[in-house]
């Protein structure tokens, strides 16, 4: 298994492209099953999530290939309407494309989907959402059969429990090519599901209010494919900039979505790093050492402070001045980094949604396991940011979400190499 061996102790410098998002792209993967033609996806980041995506579809008979930051999808021939469940496995976007499916077939065969395991991760919403769409849904053996009852899903409204991410992905997905309106409440209001969205519109489909908690869907018979451009990863985005204030360098990122970053932006700031930030570029300047969060960092849905973010910027300031207190709101189990951290010379104090993080001097090389995507990040940051040398393995975890990490860090200054 491959791992990363890290070097600590330099001051990241320099400038970095930021990559499309993972976030944005995996949905959008699954809405190109909808078009029935060939869709171009720009800026499209090469991750092993997106590699399992391109399975996953390649599996239902669409053809997929990439060159150069661009994914051409053409889903002309849809001829499986099931995804078995090694690939459903793999990640947890793997679900989205039940809605997709259902949307151009009216019918799917899914599983529990994978991902990182930061508690349980049910699917109850997006089960709910789609019986009131008029799908009937039975679960046999670990399979999740579903099937329109009338041929195809008809609209509905769906008023939403907590504003997940995921769930209105599966529900605009469906909702697309149904029979009808459909409004949902309580959305989430990620910037990611607006470029879903955006992708939509640009194949064809009406959908309003997204951005906002009530998103409004009129179905259309049928869409047609687009090119499109990917929007920034702005949590990658935030975990460069966590990883330039950790060891008291500087960044400009570009191709940096600068609205969608400021949640993170505006608690960076309170460190005591001057960032600047001017069209699609993010400057970003630290000092000696970082002061501590006064405020609590609680992690919420967007415009709130993200939840992605919560790892990275916790391994800006373990090192910083004063003491910082987290409060995770969003998964019941995303501290799992934190005893890596510790092993590092981190002194944080959890105790179920709060975590509290005592600034230490200094940290020092370690060997480590990342259990996570960002969790996996926040561990490469510490170890550029300690003293000596790290040794950090599952790094499959960080290639799901991260384009050629060691690249970008080496890009910055940073002493990091795959082994
Ligand atoms: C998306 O996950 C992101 N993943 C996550 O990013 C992100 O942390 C999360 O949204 C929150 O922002 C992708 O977009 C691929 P949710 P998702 O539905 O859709 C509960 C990363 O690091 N819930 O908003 O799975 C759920 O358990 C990943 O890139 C239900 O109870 O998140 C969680 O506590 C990690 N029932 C909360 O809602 C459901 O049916 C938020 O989940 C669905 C969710």
């Amino acid at each position: 298994m491959q791992k990363l061996i890290v070097n600590g102790g330099k001051r990241l410098r320099g400038e970095l492209k930021l990559q499309g998002s993972k976030n944005s792209s995996l949905p959008i993967m699954a809405a190109a099953i909808l078009c029935g033609e060939e869709c171009r996806l720009d800026n499209c980041p090469e991750l092993t999530d997106i590699y399992s995506a391109a399975r996953i579809l390649n599996g239902l008979g669409c053809k997929c290939r990439f060159s150069d930051n661009t994914a051409v999808i053409d889903s002309a021939d849809i001829n499986v309407t099931e995804i078995p469940e090694k690939l459903m496995r793999e990640m947890r976007s793997s679900i989205i494309f039940m809605g997709a499916i259902l949307g151009r077939t009216g019918e799917c065969t899914v599983s529990m989907p994978g991902g990182c395991e930061l508690g349980s991760r049910p699917i109850d919403m997006h089960i709910s959402a789609m019986r009131r769409m008029g799908v009937d849904i039975r679960e046999n053996h670990g399979k999740i059969i579903c099937r329109a009852v009338s041929g195809k899903a008809h609209g509905a409204k769906i008023s939403l429990q907590f504003p997940s991410v995921g769930a209105p992905e599966t529900i605009i997905l469906c909702a697309v090519t149904a029979d009808g309106e459909t409004v949902i409440n309580n959305a989430a209001r990620e910037p990611e599901i607006c470029d879903l969205c955006g992708f939509l519109r640009a194949c064809g489909a009406e959908i309003s209010g997204d951005g906002e908690s009530r998103i409004v869907i009129k179905g259309k018979n049928r869409l047609h494919g687009c090119e499109y451009r990917i929007m920034p990863d702005r949590i990658a985005g935030a975990t460069y900039l966590a990883m330039t204030a950790a060891t008291g360098g500087e960044i400009i990122l570009t191709d940096a979505c600068v609205a969608e970053t400021e949640p993170f932006i505006s608690v960076l700031e309170q460190t005591g790093c001057s960032i600047i930030t001017y069209d699609d570029r993010i400057y970003l300047r630290s000092g000696s050492r970082l002061r501590a969060v006064r405020d609590r960092i609680r992690t919420m849905p967007h415009p709130g402070f993200p939840t992605d973010a919560q790892a990275v910027i916790m391994a800006a300031l373990v090192t910083a001045d004063g003491t910082s207190v987290f409060e995770e709101n969003i998964f019941d189990c995303r501290y799992r980094h934190t005893d890596a951290l510790v092993k590092m010379g981190a002194d944080i104090q959890v105790l179920r949604k709060i975590a509290v993080v005592k600034g230490v001097p200094e940290l020092h090389g370690a060997n480590i396991e990342a259990t996570d995507l960002r969790g996996g990040a926040a561990m490469a940051a510490a170890a550029l940011a300690a003293e000596g040398v790290s040794e950090i393995s599952g790094i499959f975890h960080i290639d799901r979400g991260y384009e050629k990490i060691e690249n970008a860090v080496r890009l910055l200054g940073g002493d990091m190499r795959r082994v």
